[in-house]
């Protein structure tokens, strides 16, 4: 749903035990509160009961690869780890990833769990 910005994007969530999600980003008037493919993917996964995930395809109509934005870095590391990303245009896949190359000094739960022993 790129009404907006007519830049539509698909994602494809993997969980651990084989099923796939699937997501497109869904822009509304506001502009701001879109919502990523990606995310979109990861949200319908957990509010499926979902907990484990294995690897996330991304795909949009460009010729360069169309990585997931940095919102989606964050919870996509919060909730699936060091995912493997796919990155493919219509045509073909265009790269393979390690979420952790993309997102190398995260902020997650550690570190507030570190935080709140120390005070
Ligand atoms: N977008 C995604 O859905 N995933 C990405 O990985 C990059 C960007 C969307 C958000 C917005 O609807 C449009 O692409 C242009 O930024």
């Amino acid at each position: 749903m790129a009404d907006y910005s007519g830049f539509k994007v698909g994602a494809a969530l993997e969980s651990a035990d084989g099923r796939i999600f699937t997501g497109c980003n869904v822009e509304n008037a506001t502009y701001g509160l879109t919502v990523c493919a990606e995310r979109v993917a990861l949200f319908k996964a957990l509010s499926e009961g979902i907990r484990e995930f294995r690897r996330v395809a991304v795909v949009a109509d460009t010729l360069a690869p169309t990585p997931p934005c940095g919102a989606c870095r964050q919870l996509l590391w919060e909730f699936g780890g060091d995912l493997e990303i796919i990155l493919a245009n219509l045509e073909r896949e265009t790269s393979r990833h390690q979420l952790r190359d993309l997102f190398p000094w995260p902020f997650d739960s550690r570190l507030l769990r570190e935080g709140i022993a120390r005070s």
